[in-house]
């Protein structure tokens, strides 16, 4: 359920109707629905409500504009980060430190430094590496890092491979058969405490069944780790609920997977965390096109080029991902198209033969789910500057993220005096 929906013919995103927003900040744009956010955010808290004292993080790395972040820290929840950068978002938007989980494989030396410094409540150890090193730190700076172990389960969480995070091969966490082992070592380093366990096996995902899998095996683990004397108190689910990004998809709800995890978890005697990042933040966002022209094709569809590019949504490009395409003024006639980006490079495609509303030249369209994985993955490839974002509450609308020109991108280069 979203807020993005035709009123007397004309896409709104709540109460704003959608060409308003393209003629005052231009095109492409993002645009986010509060009211969607926060419903979102509502209907995860509550599948989580037989749970004691869940803690939610929300995954920066799916929407970090600041004001999506200040909005899910009015709705209570914590940030999980993966930088430097994800962390000082997370602050900014008043989050609590202690309601920061910091993951990810390459935490660098002044990462750690900096999420210590900022006395974050958890670190996500992604190898006995990283725990030796920042063991070393906390214990020069006198303090004592909260931890939990990622492990690394070895399911296959069936979805693309390129977001998949719980195989062997990938390179995330340790692997779950030498986690009591690698535990025990790093429990008994200075300036740690080893508190629990982190699993997070993928995104996207269509089933239930990998992540009951794998959240079992960490349940194995716990009783393992305990029955060698060691303290579990804690344990990080991870993200990975999928959304639906056609309209005839059906995905597990925000309620069976609450319900799983809590008949999963019933004995384990701990406080559980989560960084849900896309089942939040991905229908809450749209990107706003206008139809630059039509040109013929090869065969019967026509290419409709929009003026939004692989650049501003990477994910088709990226993954081959399907985005919803709907007109924002339809008029009713349906067409067979392919719509495509003006990047130079052929996986600047949104859709081949797509059946949609008709388009023409000046029409504006959407591309639906684009609240997650979205702006964040904005680049200027082709010299195109950074795409704005739009925040709207009911008939109002603020830019939240300002179009960044080519022009003051190419301001920040130099070409040194030798040249
Ligand atoms: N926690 C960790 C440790 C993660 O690596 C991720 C996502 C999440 C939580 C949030 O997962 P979610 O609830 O959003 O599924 N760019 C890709 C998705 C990459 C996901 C990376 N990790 C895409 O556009 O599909």
């Amino acid at each position: 359920m979203n807020h993005f929906e035709h009123r007397g013919g004309v896409l709104h995103a709540e109460d704003v109707p959608l060409p308003l927003i393209a003629e005052q900040i231009g095109t492409p744009v993002y645009v986010y629905s509060k009211a969607t956010l926060v419903r979102h955010a509502r209907v995860f808290k509550e599948a989580l409500s037989n749970l004691k004292d869940p803690h939610i993080a929300f995954a920066v790395k799916a929407n970090p504009n600041l004001a999506v972040l200040k909005v899910l820290q009015r709705e209570g929840f914590g940030a999980d980060v993966v930088s430097g950068g994800e962390m000082d978002r997370a602050l900014a938007a008043d989050i609590a430190p202690h309601h920061i989980v910091f993951s990810g494989v390459g935490k660098t030396h002044s990462e750690l430094v900096q999420g210590l410094a900022a006395d974050i409540g958890q670190f996500n150890l992604e190898s006995e590496e990283e725990g030796y090193e920042l063991s070393v730190i906390a214990a020069q700076l006198g303090q004592r890092a909260r931890c939990a172990l990622r492990v690394n389960p070895d399911v296959d969480a069936r979805t693309h491979a390129k977001i998949s995070t719980g195989k062997a091969e990938n390179k995330f966490g340790v692997p779950i058969d030498r986690a009591g082992e690698i535990y025990a070592a790093l429990a008994g380093l200075p300036g740690i405490e080893m508190r629990g366990i982190a699993v997070h096996i993928g995104s996207q995902l269509s089933s239930l069944e990998p992540l009951e899998t794998a959240f079992s095996k960490v349940g194995s683990l716990i009783a393992e780790l305990r029955a060698q004397g060691q303290s579990v108190t804690h344990v990080d689910l991870g993200g990975g609920l999928g959304v639906p990004y056609r309209t005839d998809e059906i995905l597990p709800s925000p309620a069976e997977y609450g319900a799983m995890v809590t008949r999963v978890t019933r004995d384990w005697d701990v406080s559980l965390s989560f960084e849900p990042g896309r089942v939040i933040a991905g229908n809450a966002g749209i990107l706003l096109t206008r139809v630059i022209r039509l040109k013929r094709s090869s065969n019967a569809s026509p290419f409709v080029v929009v003026d939004a590019a692989m650049n501003d949504l990477a994910r088709p490009a990226m993954y081959g991902a399907w985005h919803d395409i709907d007109a924002v003024e339809p008029s009713g006639m349906r067409q067979c198209a392919h719509v495509v980006g003006p990047i130079c490079e052929t996986g600047d495609t949104f859709a081949m033969n797509r059946e949609m509303d008709a388009l023409k030249a000046g029409d504006l369209a959407i591309f639906r789910t684009a609240g997650a994985y979205g702006a964040t993955m904005a680049s200027s490839y082709n010299s195109r500057g950074f795409v704005p974002e739009v925040l709207v509450d009911g008939d109002r609308f603020a830019v939240v993220a300002d179009r960044l020109p080519a022009a003051d991108i190419m301001a920040a280069e130099r070409v040194p005096d030798w040249l």
